[in-house]
């Protein structure tokens, strides 16, 4: 069988069975602690949902290496033959807070290029997937080709605090394009918000900040429908780096980054 079809089968037995671990330990007591911040926090199910996958992972393709973001994989510095990207739980303070909006994301790449993407909403037991060339899926059911649409009728997902003030961009732009736009959503899960753009949910997405587990299977879902992702000058994004991340249909994408990206 091919390589990447059989890792397919794998990963959405593995990404079900860590949804449903998840949804059973709403039952205990949750052990949170914080990283960089006090806003940045991380629990013992980020922790055990990271090491379960990376079990599974390294017993099935044990010649694979693996990138996740609570550090039981490797310290990755190439991008040479196929890695594992994975977010555990991407939208900690969503699982932490409201039980729900936090997704599973996982990406894998072969030097250096997207081959197969997962992000699953644990909660609604929803899974959106992706094979290079092979097209998007919500649930096992292809998601079409992303429509264009016009600037004035776009909703746009962001972090409303980058508007307040950011390191990228002008916040007087950013306020700019939040007025143009027809409305703006932040749901606090990077990969619930790169899975609604594939699925044609949202409009466009735009972050200053992103870690590659967060956008890493994002990316080729997205790309799959026809949109574009890149950092907010248009650049491409390198795989094993931190970068901001605007994802959007590519007219739209040309439109906004003509009208308010920022010079780099
Ligand atoms: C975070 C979420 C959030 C994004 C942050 C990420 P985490 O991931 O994706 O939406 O704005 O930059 O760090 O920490 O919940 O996995
Ligand atoms: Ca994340
Ligand atoms: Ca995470």
């Amino acid at each position: 069988m091919d390589l990447w079809k059989e890792m397919d089968t794998y990963v959405r037995q593995w990404i079900r069975e860590a949804g449903d671990r998840i949804i059973e330990s709403f039952e205990s007591p949750l052990v949170i602690e914080t990283k960089s911040d006090r806003n940045d926090l991380v629990t013992n199910i980020d922790k055990e949902t990271e090491q379960f996958l990376i079990r599974k992972i390294r017993t099935t393709f044990p010649e694979h290496r693996i990138l996740g973001e609570e550090g039981f994989g490797e310290e990755i510095k190439d991008a040479g033959g196929v890695i594992w990207i994975l977010d555990p739980i991407d939208g900690t303070v969503n699982f932490v807070h409201q039980k729900r909006n936090f997704m599973i994301s996982i990406g894998v790449y072969e030097d250096g290029i997207g081959k197969l993407g997962y992000i699953y909403d644990v909660v609604h037991q929803e899974l959106y997937s992706a094979r290079a060339g092979k097209g998007a899926y919500f649930n096992g059911i292809p998601l079409p080709k992303l429509k264009e649409n016009r600037l004035e009728d776009t909703i746009l997902a962001l972090n409303p605090t980058y508007v307040v003030s950011n390191r990228k961009m002008a916040p007087s732009k950013l306020a700019e394009l939040v007025r143009d736009v027809r409305a703006t959503r932040s749901y606090g899960s990077a990969a619930l918000e790169m899975a609604y753009v594939a699925a044609g949910r949202l409009d466009a997405y735009m972050t200053m900040q992103l870690s590659p587990w967060d956008f890493a299977a994002g990316k080729i879902l997205i790309e799959e429908v026809g949109g574009i992702v890149t950092d907010i000058y248009g650049k491409p994004l390198n795989i094993l780096e931190n970068s901001s991340v605007f994802a959007s249909k590519p007219q739209l994408h040309e439109t906004i980054l003509r009208r308010y990206a920022p010079e780099s």
